[in-house]
């Protein structure tokens, strides 16, 4: 089975839905399984596990969180090298790829070893709390199904 990990923030569960959503997709693909988890509860030592690592963040003054932008900034260290990588942000008003764009430019200078393999997925809400905006979570799923499917193909 091949494994992938989600590891997102969400102040408020908008991000969290999202996140669940792709994780449904992957899992829609036979042979892969998505785990879902937030930045205190990993331990990059035992990242390694995982075939492939996805990150999510609500856009926070432009940018992914601090939690998240701490993440990037040790997930260097984590054995991940190689792997297939890719993000996604929730943004109000006109952020569009704002926090997807930053979060990969960090991945590059901090991970460099992981490999994008999806540009970044960058989804709507409707208000500060949310909700997702209309067909966000079906693009959601639809990320996950195609990730997923790079990973098969790739193992
Ligand atoms: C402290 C803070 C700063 C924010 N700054 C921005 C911003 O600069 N641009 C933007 O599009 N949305 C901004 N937002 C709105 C968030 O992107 C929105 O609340 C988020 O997508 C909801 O996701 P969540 O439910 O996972 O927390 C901000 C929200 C908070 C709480």
């Amino acid at each position: 089975m091949a494994k992938a990990i989600i590891i997102f923030e969400s102040k408020y569960g908008n991000t969290r839905t999202a996140a669940q959503a792709i994780a449904e997709g992957m899992n829609q693909v036979a042979g892969v399984e998505a785990f879902l988890t937030e930045p205190r509860d990993v331990d990059l030592n035992r990242l390694g596990v995982f075939d492939a690592v996805l990150l999510g963040s609500p856009n926070h003054m432009g940018g992914a969180t601090r939690g998240i932008k701490k993440f990037i900034d040790n997930l260097g260290k984590s054995g991940l090298g190689g792997k297939p990588a890719a993000v996604f942000d929730t943004y109000l008003a006109k952020d569009f790829e704002k926090a997807v764009k930053k979060m990969e430019k960090q991945l590059g200078e901090k991970a460099p070893g992981l490999k994008l393999v999806a540009p970044g997925l960058s989804l709507k809400v409707k208000g500060m709390k949310g909700p997702l905006a209309e067909g966000e979570l079906a693009r959601c799923v639809e990320f996950g199904t195609g990730i997923a499917t790079l990973m098969k193909e790739r193992a």
